[in-house]
Order: C-alpha cells, then sequence, then structure tokens
C-alpha cells in the first residue's frame, strides 16, 4: 500500500485572527499556555505541564516543530491567543479523515475566537486539503470545547472512553467524538454520514 502523504495545515486569516504555522520562536507561548492549571483542565485535569513536555500525555504538547499546529495571533494587537491543529489520520472508514484541536490562552476566552479558527481550518480541510471528513474529541464535560463545535458544523457522532479518562475528574462521562464532513455534490453533508 502507498504511505499516506500528510497534508499540513496552511497560513489563514479569519476577520480577527492571523494563523500561521508555528515556529521555534513561538516555544514560549506556547509552555507558558500549558502552564495554566485552568487551560490543562480538560487535557490533563489541570496540571500544568513542565517547559519539557510531558512525555506520557495523550495529547499535544507542541513546542515549535510541529507541522500540523497553526499559532493564532490577534490582528489588532498583535497578541498570540493560543493554537489550532490539524493532523491528517489518512483513510479510515474509506474517507480521508483529519483530526482537529485547540488550545487558547484564558485571556482569549469567551469572545468567539476558538469559533472562528475552527470554522476556518475545517473550511481549509474540507475546501482545499482534500480532506472529507474532520474530527474532533473532546472531554464530555468540556461544554465549552463541545459548543465549539455544535457552532461550527460539526455534529456528536460518538462516545468513547479511552482508559486514561478514568484518572480525570469528569472522566467517567468519557469523551465525545464530533465530525463534519466535505458537503456531497447535492448540497447535504449527512449524505455520507458513517454514524
Ligand atoms: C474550549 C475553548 C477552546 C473555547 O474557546 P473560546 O474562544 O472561549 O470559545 P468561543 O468564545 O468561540 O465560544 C463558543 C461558544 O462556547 C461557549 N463557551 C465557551 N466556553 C464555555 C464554557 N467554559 N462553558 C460553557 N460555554 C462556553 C460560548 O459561550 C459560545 O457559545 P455562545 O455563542 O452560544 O455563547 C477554550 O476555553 C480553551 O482553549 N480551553 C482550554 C483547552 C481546551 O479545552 N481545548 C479543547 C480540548 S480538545
Amino acid at each position: 500500500m502507498k504511505p499516506h502523504r500528510p497534508t499540513a495545515p496552511r497560513s489563514l486569516s479569519t476577520l480577527r485572527l492571523d494563523l500561521r504555522p508555528v515556529a521555534p520562536a513561538d516555544r514560549d507561548h506556547l509552555v507558558a499556555l500549558e502552564a495554566d492549571p485552568e487551560v490543562m483542565r480538560f487535557l490533563n485535569g489541570g496540571r500544568p505541564v513542565p517547559a519539557s513536555g510531558d512525555a506520557n500525555a495523550d495529547f499535544l504538547t507542541p513546542r515549535g516543530t510541529e507541522p500540523e499546529v497553526l499559532v493564532a495571533h490577534r490582528r489588532d494587537t498583535g497578541h498570540f491567543i493560543g493554537w489550532f491543529a490539524l493532523f491528517d489520520d489518512g483513510l479510515v472508514d474509506g474517507l480521508r479523515t483529519a483530526e482537529l484541536g485547540y488550545r487558547l490562552h484564558r485571556a482569549a476566552w469567551g469572545q468567539g475566537f476558538a469559533t472562528e479558527g475552527v470554522a476556518a481550518l475545517a473550511a481549509q480541510a474540507l475546501e482545499q486539503l482534500g480532506f472529507d471528513r474532520v474530527r474532533a474529541q473532546t472531554m464530555a464535560v468540556n461544554t465549552g470545547s463541545r459548543r465549539v463545535l455544535d457552532k461550527t458544523g460539526f455534529r456528536h457522532v460518538g462516545t468513547v472512553f479511552p482508559a486514561f479518562l478514568r484518572l480525570l475528574p469528569g472522566g467517567e462521562a468519557g469523551e465525545v467524538v464530533y465530525e463534519r464532513q466535505r458537503p456531497t455534490r447535492q448540497g447535504s453533508g449527512d449524505d455520507t454520514a458513517t454514524a
């Protein structure tokens, strides 16, 4: 079988944000983001991640060299607000599938930035990068993250119970899987739904 060619996300601009590939110079911002227990609450129960990263993490700890990660800055102030990422999962159930992730600085919460970035990156994946489906997974109790996905055209297709979740507060409710598919020629994203 031919190896799958990874497809990295590209720089993009939204109404208020500029997203561009992460670089080693972004490291301090990335480390500071993960040092905030509130940011890490639904990722590892709220433990600050050391600058060296967490080797046992079930989540991404970008440090500036990950082609899947776009850092986001506010265009008006130039401030770093966090990151959005898109992973190429290859062919899954016959569909070219990507996984989307995001982590924003607490000071940037509640202003619609996650919604703006997720909408734009999902559109790039489906309309420009050739993916058939974008998936995202978050703890069931992560209401904010779920709301972002609801607002950007994703739908809840299942709930999973990975072993590491048992250790986290709220983990008993599992992780919810959301997906959004490329619209079919008829214009409906639901026609090819698999779940
Ligand atoms: C989850 C997260 C991305 C939300 O980012 P955000 O920029 O604040 O989200 P938005 O402002 O776009 O809000 C989208 C919607 O979610 C709602 N929302 C956001 N945070 C919420 C919360 N903690 N509880 C309930 N609703 C919340 C908003 O009110 C909004 O809904 P509305 O338009 O109906 O009012 C952000 O809090 C974050 O980065 N958290 C830490 C990392 C994380 O959990 N990442 C996802 C794990 S995979």
